[in-house]
């Protein structure tokens, strides 16, 4: 990797300096599990986050964790469905790994305390969901699981750190802005800016990536206000490649409210896949279904199917949203499986035991990310990067439901594990000499500075979003968006605000970059003017910070590493981070 092709963002000179033996960023499942497993090897570590360690998507996921438990079950028969899902973009040898290491980590995290629902008989309870041919997704809580695991990995972090000698710190309120790389391309610590507006360097010997995905680029969305797509950003500008970008799944059943009564700030409300499971059905505002006769699995159809069929159904007749009526359930059935949802629903005004949920699609999970293998490792070498932030192959061109925590732990079990033994055989050292970035700042303009976007224009930025990059896209609504980005204008300072906006603006290039890019309809990109999956496609699409701070496209075949024996390709490309 050159050293031309990295930039940072402009910021004051950092007004300190720390050294650790790895910094993670991130706090959910992948960034947790990675912290627990070096804590417990005793390697120095740092574990920062932008807001609480809870603040982030793990904690609001209603989705299980998918594992092969039962007798009647076996790994070919997960592999097999995982591999269905990513519609031939999965790298098979990762979703294999993740597959035979799924239940060790669900019982390690078992071991750390969490607790999954059982049935009367004492054993897990185990759930189907769209797309598994075995039952073998586990529940906490009903619609909880992703709070139990957070609650569990953060309990057990909590109680590493109170432990005396404890070699892990954990930092809230304390944001990433750029991963800092040494003169050889080496990831060295990360740059990070307090609350108060100072900027800091923490220096390690090795960063990992945990920091979740991108869905505040669309208006609406299942993720928290921390899915900024901060990790991708900062992979990208430190030279990282990125892949995959294109495969961003939206969920056909999000919490819709009308405008006049919509509290500003409050956030997006996932209505799981599982009540569809459980017999709940999509209607439109005649009560007429809206999957009937469209596919052979109707309500449960695959997500990308269901919210195609949502939104073509919204455009013909101009509605803004459609209903889920779950009314059939009773109140009981509502209280025991999905008691979040039913009070999340009611707090809203709404109440699904007497009245259908109004629903649209919304941005839920993004299959590419940082070019990873399942250990973390990405093509900078030192940084790596764990859970939905990454691009291991595990999720192909579409995730199988409940595979996500799943790989979240397993990698981040796998990337501690890494580090801890690197840790032991002395060739993980925090950095001796300051590295080249550290203790420098760069005014905007300055050279290997990227532009900072005025946060002026968010909502401008996810309007162009939901109309340019959807669940149903064309080259010509991709060209309009890609243009509409490049219009943005550049901000100044650095606040939270700003850095929000100008890593929004990243992910939301490279993802319309790709999503021109590929002329094929794979997974959850669906192109309505290219709508066969085509064979000459069957490969991932890569994107690196090029000379000229355009992104450079290129074709990564299936089963090698990226950055290998890649081919160019020809793409519409836009500077995302201008270099001055
Ligand atoms: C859902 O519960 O519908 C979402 C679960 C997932 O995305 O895996």
């Amino acid at each position: 990797m050159s050293e031309e092709m990295t930039v940072r963002l402009p910021t004051p000179r950092p007004a300190w300096q720390r050294s650790t033996g790895v910094v993670i960023v991130g706090s959910g499942a992948a960034g947790l599990s990675t912290a627990v497993h070096l804590a417990a090897a005793g390697v120095p570590t740092v574990l920062l986050t932008r807001a609480g360690v809870a603040d982030g998507s793990t904690d609001w996921a209603q989705g299980g964790l998918a594992a092969v438990w039962d007798a009647a079950d076996s790994a070919d028969s997960h592999i097999h469905d995982t591999l269905v899902a990513g519609a031939g973009l999965c790298e098979p040898g990762a979703v294999r790994e993740l597959v035979d290491g799924a239940p060790a980590a669900i019982r390690r995290l078992v071991r750390l305390g969490a607790r999954f629902d059982r049935d009367a008989g004492g054993a897990y309870d185990l759930h189907l969901e769209g797309g598994h041919h075995a039952r073998r997704i586990l529940h906490a809580g009903g619609d909880a699981s992703g709070h139990e695991v957070e609650r569990a990995l953060s309990a057990a972090l909590r109680r590493a750190v109170g432990a005396s000698g404890s070699s892990v710190e954990v930092l809230e309120h304390l944001r990433a802005v750029d991963v800092l790389t040494d003169p050889a391309g080496r990831a060295r610590g990360v740059r990070v800016r307090q609350d108060d507006g100072t900027v800091g360097d923490w220096l390690g010997a090795a960063v990992v990536l945990a920091s979740g995905g991108i869905g505040q680029v669309w208006p609406l969305t299942t993720n928290p206000a921390v899915a900024t797509g901060d990790g991708i950003a900062m992979a990208y500008r430190a030279g990282a490649v990125v892949r995959d970008m294109e495969f961003t799944q939206f969920h056909p059943t999000v919490l819709w409210i009308d405008p006049a009564r919509r509290v500003p700030g409050d956030r997006g409300v996932l209505v799981s896949e599982a009540v569809r499971g459980e017999g709940a059905v999509i209607i439109d505002q005649e009560g007429r279904r809206v999957m009937a006769g469209l596919h052979p699995l109707a309500d449960l159809a695959p997500r990308d199917v269901v919210s195609a069929a949502m939104q073509a159904q919204m455009s013909r007749t101009g509605a803004d949203h459609l209903l889920l009526d779950a009314r059939a359930f009773g109140e009981q059935t509502w209280q025991q499986r999905f008691p979040s949802i039913l009070a999340m629903c009611r707090e809203r005004g709404i109440d699904p035991v007497t009245d259908p949920i109004p629903v649209r699609p919304g941005a839920h999970y993004l299959c590419g990310g940082v070019a990873a293998d399942l250990d973390g490792r990405t093509t900078v070498p030192g940084l790596y990067a764990v859970g939905e932030v990454a691009a291991t192959g595990v999720q192909g061109a579409n995730r199988l439901a409940s595979n996500s925590l799943t790989e979240g732990l397993v990698a981040g079990d796998r990337v501690g594990a890494l580090l801890a033994t690197a840790w032991r055989a002395g060739t993980l050292r925090p950095p001796a000499t300051p590295t080249r970035p550290a203790g420098a700042g760069a005014r905007q303009g300055a050279p290997g500075t990227a532009r900072l976007l005025d946060p002026a224009h968010r909502d401008r930025l996810r309007a162009v979003m939901d109309r340019g990059v959807e669940v149903s896209r064309t080259a010509e609504a991709l060209d309009g968006a890609l243009t509409a980005l490049g219009e943005l204008s550049t901000g100044t300072g650095l606040d939270d605000s700003i850095l929000d906006m100008t890593n929004l603006h990243t992910v939301a290039t490279l993802v319309a970059t790709a999503a021109i890019t590929r002329t094929e309809s794979r997974g959850c990109h669906r192109r309505a003017d290219h709508p066969e999956t085509a064979e000459h496609w069957r490969h991932h699409l890569c994107l690196a910070l090029g000379p000229d701070g355009t992104p450079t496209v290129t074709e990564q075949p299936l089963g090698e590493a990226p950055g290998g024996t890649t081919t160019p390709h020809p793409a519409r490309t836009l500077p995302v981070e201008a270099l001055a």
